[in-house]
């Protein structure tokens, strides 16, 4: 899949498909800006007239709560009008091609599509497919990207710890094989330089090809996460496996759940991350998600401030403006 055809012909954003090939200066941007949009984004009634007339369609294929959600406040926040079609429940499934239903939305003047597919790769053909003014962000195409999860993950980090990545040892746990916002995470932290990037998982939930990748692969959760800064938990994805590659989930929880006991191995600042949905007591202890370290519901709101700086500037929208 090419990088490139994200960008446009000043090197701006025009697509937001994947992390891979993009700076640390974009990807800083971004945050910036998400910044910038922190006191609207805490708000429920104040906006920005940033994408007034725009109209932002959320296409989504595979069921979804927060992100659909939140792609759908933040687009309200930037005063866009937004279509939400659940094409899982429409035209396509009594048989019409998705460019035809593209065509279609591109006919009723839609300006950005906010794609989610079950295959990878859906994003990018969407791209190839628009008229030239049509944006497109990918919202995770199976396992492939979620590049937006990952931006607010790293908002959420940088909040926290500072924007001196080099400085932090982070560690991602479970499900790698079948995560999208793993491999959008592993892409953009390395990318910011991070001090070091560990995975934990069980063999048959490692890709084959995870040491090209740029990181450091642990079998046993007590080491992968000793004196780390950062902890993000993956949810187990059950809907994407397709053999027994666990015993089961109470031996999952055994041997990788995250456990206040397990927690004392790390920094005593560490952040407990999880992109959602959460399994409790397969993934992590109940404790741990509601516990002092947890900022699992920060992500939820760095979400809309970084979903919204994300529209504002594949539609246009120059940082360096104040925002008033
Ligand atoms: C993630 C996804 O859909 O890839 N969730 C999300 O975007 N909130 C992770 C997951 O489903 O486990």
């Amino acid at each position: 899949m090419r990088p490139d055809i994200q960008l446009d012909s000043d090197g701006g954003l025009h697509h937001f498909l994947t992390l891979e090939g993009l700076t640390a200066t974009q990807l800083s941007s971004i945050l910036d800006t998400a910044e910038s949009f922190y006191p609207l984004a805490g708000q429920s009634v104040r906006k920005v007239p940033l994408l007034r007339g725009k109209t932002i369609v959320n296409l989504f294929f595979e069921n979804s709560t927060r992100t659909r959600t939140t792609f759908e406040v933040a687009a309200k926040k930037l005063s866009a009008d937004v279509i939400n079609f659940n094409l899982a429940t429409s035209a396509t499934s009594k048989g019409e091609s998705l460019l035809d239903t593209l065509k279609t939305l591109e006919a009723m003047q839609a300006d950005m599509f906010v794609v989610r597919h079950q295959q990878s790769g859906a994003a990018h053909f969407i791209a190839r497919h628009v008229a030239p003014h049509v944006s497109v962000i990918n919202a995770g195409d199976g396992r492939h990207a979620h590049p937006t999860q990952a931006m607010l993950d790293m908002l959420t980090i940088r909040h926290h710890k500072g924007a001196q990545f080099e400085r932090l040892k982070i560690a991602i746990i479970g499900d790698i094989l079948h995560s999208r916002v793993a491999r959008s995470l592993i892409h953009g932290l390395n990318i910011l330089g991070v001090g070091q990037l560990r995975v934990v998982a069980p063999d048959t939930l490692l890709p084959n090809d995870i040491e090209t990748l740029g990181v450091h692969p642990f079998n046993r959760v007590e080491q992968g996460i000793k004196d780390v800064d950062v902890i993000i938990m993956l949810r187990l994805q059950k809907e994407r496996m397709q053999h027994a590659m666990l015993s089961n989930e109470h031996e999952y929880f055994r041997l990788y759940g995250l456990t206040e006991k397990r927690l004392t191995l790390a920094k005593p600042d560490v952040i407990v991350m999880h992109p959602g949905p959460i399994n409790r007591g397969v993934e992590l202890d109940s404790v741990v998600a509601d516990g002092p370290h947890s900022v699992i519901l920060d992500q939820v709101s760095h979400g809309i401030a970084t979903r919204m700086a994300i529209m504002a500037m594949t539609l246009g929208y120059k940082p360096d403006r104040v925002v008033g």
